[in-house]
């Protein structure tokens, strides 16, 4: 059912004021998604970026815009994100009352719909909308920051959702997001999850294009282990 594993480097770990740069060293590495974190302070402890960032990382890059909404009522943002050229869209199962609408809402406005679980959300409480999301994101670590340790009693939740997907036909992708880089690469893949969010594996390297190319092969190399 695996196709490939795609990296998706999240620009929260980059220099700011090099957007540009980092997005191109990506690119050139091999990436096929951009992962940008949006924070309100509110739902998580930080501050991040918005709307007008997401518009100028459109202008710059052909990669797809996955857009992590880290705020509370996520339905009030939506169309301002779509509009700005996000391609995925994905939410939180815990700050929303209305998971279904804000999903709906998500597809209306033309981008592909995600839902997410924080690490201590189970992964029974997305049951009702599996059948129709496109994406679901596995947080690995406590959303807020970037540079955090990898939470090991995550992975269940990945090869639970493979076998989810599996016994029903479903046709979501799972993307696992924070502490992710070259030493759990292979334990990841082989759990199930097709999308591999890296922020400071990537852009805290000397050579960030490097660090993409790596994690994908350390990617496609399990895969085909798996095969
Ligand atoms: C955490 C964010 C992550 C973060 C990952 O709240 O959702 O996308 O950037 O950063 P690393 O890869 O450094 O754990
Ligand atoms: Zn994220």
């Amino acid at each position: 059912m695996t196709y490939q594993v795609e990296i998706a480097p999240s620009i929260l770990a980059a220099d700011f004021a090099s957007l540009g740069d980092a997005v191109r060293a990506v690119e050139r590495g091999g990436a096929a998604l951009l992962h940008v974190d949006v924070m309100d302070g509110h739902f998580v402890p930080n501050i991040s970026i918005g709307v007008p960032v997401v518009a100028s990382l459109h202008r710059a890059t052909q990669l797809p815009l996955d857009v992590h909404l880290m705020i509370e009522n996520p339905e009030r943002y939506i169309p301002a994100f779509a509009q700005a050229g996000a391609a995925m869209i994905s939410v939180h199962q815990e700050a929303t009352a209305h998971l279904d609408r804000a999903l709906s809402m998500i597809r209306e406005h033309g981008c592909r719909a995600g839902a997410v679980v924080n690490p201590a959300t189970p992964v029974s409480t997305l049951s009702e909308v599996l059948g129709t999301v496109d994406l679901v994101l596995v947080m690995s670590v406590n959303p807020g920051f970037g540079g955090q340790k990898f939470i090991p009693g995550t992975l269940h939740k990945i090869a639970e959702l493979s076998r989810l997907r599996r016994e029903h036909g479903y046709r979501f992708r799972i993307e696992v997001d924070g502490g992710v880089g070259p030493e759990n690469v292979a334990e990841l893949v082989r759990a199930g999850a097709d999308i591999l969010v890296a922020g400071t594996s990537i852009f805290q390297t000397p050579d960030p294009a490097e660090s993409v190319r790596l994690m994908k092969q350390l990617a496609s190399g399990t895969l085909a282990q798996k095969a």
